[in-house]
């Protein structure tokens, strides 16, 4: 258990996952300034490399929600599902390098260096690093700038 809500909804959203595959379930909860949460999980599928990240799902409920230019802060968690149904795991969840160049996308629309929360499957550990951080030199939508259209 964590005192963050928004890893408490992220860690919930794992419950929710489709992954017979990997049985590795990943939640992630999205923050906007207003408060508002939009959650998403990873669905994985017998075709393995269609399998869609919790944080592009989370993303995409996001946008619908209240737009990814409202996003404060993402809170990743994953693990196992134990045997009590409870979701387990002690090593936080960051972000894939795909997720990070998602999420990079989200930071340039909102205007902000979001927060990205990684939390353990039990929610015992969690680090907090921003996305700058996570995706230093990244490719973003300024370098289109250069394309001369
Ligand atoms: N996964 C995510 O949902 N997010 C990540 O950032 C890392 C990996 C999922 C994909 C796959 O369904 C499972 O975790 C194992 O890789």
């Amino acid at each position: 258990m964590t005192h963050d809500p928004l890893v408490e909804r992220a860690r919930a959203a794992a419950l929710q996952a489709y992954a017979p595959y990997s049985r590795f379930s990943v939640g992630c909860a999205i923050e906007s300034v207003d408060g508002e949460i939009a959650v998403g999980a990873n669905m994985e599928n017998a075709c393995y490399r269609l399998g869609v990240c919790a944080e592009i799902a989370a993303l995409t409920a996001a946008q619908q929600a209240f737009g990814l230019d409202k996003i404060a802060r993402i809170a990743v968690a994953g693990g196992h599902v134990g045997p009590d149904g409870a979701l387990a795991g002690a090593a936080p969840v960051t972000p894939c390098g795909g997720c990070r160049q998602a999420i990079l996308e989200a930071a340039h629309v909102s205007g902000r260096d979001l927060e990205v929360v990684s939390a353990s499957g039990d929610g015992g550990r969690r680090t907090s690093i921003a996305i700058s951080e996570l995706i230093p030199l990244g490719f973003g939508p300024s370098n289109l700038e250069d394309a001369g259209a």
